[in-house]
């Protein structure tokens, strides 16, 4: 029997939930604002009067010392209200968000182009940029170390660690089949179309109010409090939406908003800083480039036995979010496979460029993209078909604890989507037309992959896993939520909007959710980690559920009731006749009632032994998988994607419009991120790819000539709120299946006999060099090739 659950869901089972407002399409809550315009982002909110504009004057060289400054021109400039030097900060000169090392403004020493010295601020916008570029500044400059090669030779930034038992690489050789490669796994800029944006306002009591582009407004907060030296209190961060953030606002905000702050606190006044998007581009940390190797021992049938995979993160200048990100590359160095006896080990390199940071996935893609590398060589020197060799080494029952120990309890889940999907994609029909289209076309060469995504979810940080909401019913019946979730497009307050109307049992438009402020609800985590919903929804219910609590005690009193009532829709029966919401919270109100609540919700189940690298680092894991096809044109590395298939697990849909948008948005992203998007950094340490004229992110010409989303409905086994899971960084990895599409597609050219030197991402031009080698390998040269006329496109 389906019926509305009265109480917290978690008692119920999922069947037990019948979703009146949860589980539909919902409109995005700002859809019709953004396309028309009236979205406020922070530079769309009326400046206050005499708000001065801020930029920043930056390092011309990567590594070394300032060796003298002349700020006159700067200073003489029109428009110039102020300079601000290291010297003039009241408090502490380092913003790291873990572990110290990333200074506001440059103390003297050099470590990457770009990086700020000074703090210029002026009447306009403007103004404030153009005096910025007349500071002379002489350096003692020194070689950067960019390389994997120079940042091998150098200290780590933080120490190496390991999860599972070595594996005796002797042993490994003795194996069956024995495969070993290395892979080079590019960086990503995060491309938001809101750049880096704060303006800062001094409070009556010396405080500072900002508004900021920010996944991390408590962050920014205390932050801003220790640079200015003032206490947490006296600072606020109202955070209403980003346009976009992609972890590239995790902790990265929170420089420009404590310059922001800092000019607003020496001036007494109000101070906007806004990144020109060179700027941005080169000043803020990207995705981290990985070198990683792996190297596998499998029996004669292909299934893995042994495995010692290493993953090297370049790091930048400073620890950041490093730590964890190389974390989450080695916790998805398994991806959905059982690796036998395996140890993962995880470097953290220093190099001179700006700190890399957070991006979708967390490290968690360029762990993955890496076995699923090895699978696809493994595919090659067993001629296997590289699905047959995914499904034979997937996690199951009796190969089920990953190399953290942690078990993988849906197991079968991940065999239930490969299966699906193989038989939805038709994959294995069009894998035979596949090879005759190969056999007989000399050019053009096709590729195809189905590959699965187990992306683990929760903040790896176990203290990170907690939430808060406040809740407040107005007593016209409407309903005001604050939460610790920051909204960047993902859809965040749609699904807590729908949380909170379902818990109560009335209808969407009743419930509005505020900007996310620090005064409302403190000590927040990033919104990040896919865990926005997860973590904020569940706060949000609590507190909606302690609020219900007390209205249905009232109501079954107060109109003689034998149980509690069911409210449906915003109405409830009674004896004589229907009541509604609104007339029950004012009944409420009149009996002095409270009718606001704070919510507090952590995650359960989780530990990590840091010591011991085992544990339940993950609360589950959100599972998938994707089948990609693409041509690829042998003769000049240009690639086109033909078709995708995404079978997509999110547990009971919240809202199945935004989730098949994210699971969309994410696949586009990641296309970007194995093909086209190349970071350049020249010898100097300059990065070149710094504009849309020189960083090509996917366009709507590159979208796939036919793509389906499909998501997998069915309960999180956990109790998870409405038991949905998270789907804001998994769908991302899907584009891996792409990346070895188009190896698969190289590949063809020597009939799958050699492993073709791929790289990610790969570009036109490392696509063709990979074609340009098969070709030698079977001895064949491109003059020899019979030309047909047929190209791409
Ligand atoms: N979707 C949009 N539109 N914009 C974004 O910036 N960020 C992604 C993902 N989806 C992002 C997005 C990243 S990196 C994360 S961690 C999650 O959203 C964060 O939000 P959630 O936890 O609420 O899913
Ligand atoms: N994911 C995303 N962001 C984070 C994490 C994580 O695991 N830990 C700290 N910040
Ligand atoms: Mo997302 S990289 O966890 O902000």
């Amino acid at each position: 029997m389906r019926r509305l659950t009265q109480i917290n869901h978690l008692d119920a089972q999922p069947s037990d939930i019948e979703f009146s407002v949860v589980g539909k399409s919902h409109k995005h809550e700002s859809a019709d604002k953004q396309v028309s315009g009236k979205a406020l982002f922070v530079d769309d909110y009326p400046t206050p009067s005499n708000c001065l504009h801020a930029a920043v004057i930056v390092s011309n060289i990567a590594k070394g010392k300032i060796e003298s400054t002349d700020f006159t021109q700067v200073e003489s400039s029109s428009g110039v209200i102020k300079l601000i030097t290291v010297d003039d900060i009241p408090g502490l000169n380092d913003i790291g968000p873990i572990f110290k090392g990333d200074p506001l403004l440059s103390d003297g020493t050099i470590k990457y182009h770009q990086q700020p010295i000074a703090l210029v601020l002026a009447r306009s916008h403007r103004q404030a940029w153009q005096a910025a570029s007349k500071a002379k500044l002489t350096y003692q400059s020194e070689t950067p170390n960019l390389s994997f090669e120079q940042a091998q030779q150098q200290p780590h930034l933080l120490p190496k660690n390991q999860f599972g038992a070595s594996v005796d690489l002797d042993s490994l050789i003795e194996s069956a089949v024995v495969v070993k490669g290395e892979l080079e796994v590019g960086g990503q800029e995060h491309f938001y179309l809101e750049g880096q944006i704060s303006l800062a306002q001094t409070t009556e009591d010396g405080g500072i109010f900002i508004r900021c582009s920010s996944q991390h407004p408590t962050e920014v907060q205390t932050l801003v409090a220790e640079v200015l030296d003032i206490s947490f209190n006296k600072v606020t961060v109202d955070m209403r939406r980003m346009g976009g953030g992609f972890g590239g606002k995790e902790s990265q905000a929170a420089q420009w908003a404590c310059l922001a702050s800092l000019g607003a606190h020496l001036t007494k006044g109000s101070v906007k800083l806004r990144l020109p998007r060179k700027i941005d581009m080169s000043a803020t940390g990207k995705r981290h480039p990985f070198f990683n190797s792996y190297h596998i021992g499998a029996n004669k049938h292909g299934v893995i036995e042994k495995a010692h995979i290493e993953v090297n993160g370049l790091c930048g200048h400073s620890a950041d979010l490093s730590g964890a990100i190389v974390d989450r590359a080695m916790f998805h160095s398994d991806n959905a496979y059982s690796l036998g006896d395996a140890s993962i080990v995880g470097n953290r390199l220093r190099t001179d460029t700006v700190s890399h940071t957070a991006f979708r996935g967390f490290g968690g893609p360029q762990g993955m993209i890496t076995i699923e590398r090895a699978i696809q060589d493994l595919s090659i020197k067993t001629g296997q078909d590289a699905y047959s060799l995914r499904l034979k080494n997937l996690y199951r029952e009796g190969r089920s604890t990953t190399p953290y120990g942690m078990e993988v309890d849906q197991c079968d889940m991940l065999l239930e989507v490969m299966q699906n999907l193989e038989k939805s994609s038709d994959y294995t029909n069009r894998r035979a037309e596949i090879k005759q289209w190969n056999n007989s076309n000399l050019v053009l060469k096709k590729g195809l992959a189905l590959s699965p995504v187990k992306f683990g979810i929760a903040f790896t940080a176990t203290h990170l896993n907690q939430a808060g909401a406040l809740v407040h019913v107005y007593t016209d019946g409407s309903v005001q939520v604050s939460h610790g979730g920051t909204e960047m497009g993902q859809g965040l307050h749609t699904k807590v909007a729908q949380i909170v109307a379902q818990t109560f049992g009335i209808p969407l438009d009743l419930v509005h959710v505020s900007s996310t402020r620090t005064d409302k609800v403190p000590n927040t985590s990033p919104t990040a980690a896919s865990s926005g919903t997860d973590l904020n929804g569940m706060a949000a219910h609590n507190a909606a559920i302690a609020i219900k609590n007390r209205l249905l005690e009232f109501a079954k009193e107060h109109y003689n009731l034998d149980a509690e009532p069911i409210i449906v829709n915003g109405r409830f029966e009674t004896k004589d006749q229907p009541v509604d919401w609104t007339h029950l919270v004012q009944q409420a109100y009149l009996k002095r009632i409270s009718l606001s609540s704070s919510g507090f919700y952590k995650t359960p189940k989780i530990w990590f032994d840091i010591d011991k690298s085992v544990g339940r680092p993950f609360f589950y894991f959100s599972i998938g998988a994707s089948c990609s096809e693409v041509t690829v044109d042998t003769l000049t590395g240009e690639m086109q994607v033909d078709r995708v298939d995404i079978l997509h697990d999110v547990g009971n849909s919240l809202n199945p419009a935004i989730d098949i948008g994210q699971i969309e948005g994410a696949f586009i992203q990641g296309m970007g991120w194995v093909t086209n998007e190349e970071l350049v950094w020249n010898k100097d340490g300059v990065l070149l790819s710094n504009s849309p004229m020189n960083y090509k992110i996917p366009s709507i010409g590159d979208y796939p000539k036919q793509m389906n989303i499909t998501l997998m409905d069915k309960a999180n086994p956990e109790h998870s709120i409405y038991r949905s899971k998270a789907v804001g960084e998994p769908p991302f990895m899907h584009a891996i299946s792409l990346w070895c599409a188009i190896y698969d597609a190289v590949a063809s050219i020597s009939q799958h006999r050699e492993i073709p030197n791929l790289q990610v991402p790969a570009t036109g031009e490392n696509i063709l060099q990979a074609c340009l080698a098969q070709f030698d390998a079977i001895g064949y040269t491109r003059d020899e090739a019979e030309v047909d006329n047929e190209t791409i496109g």
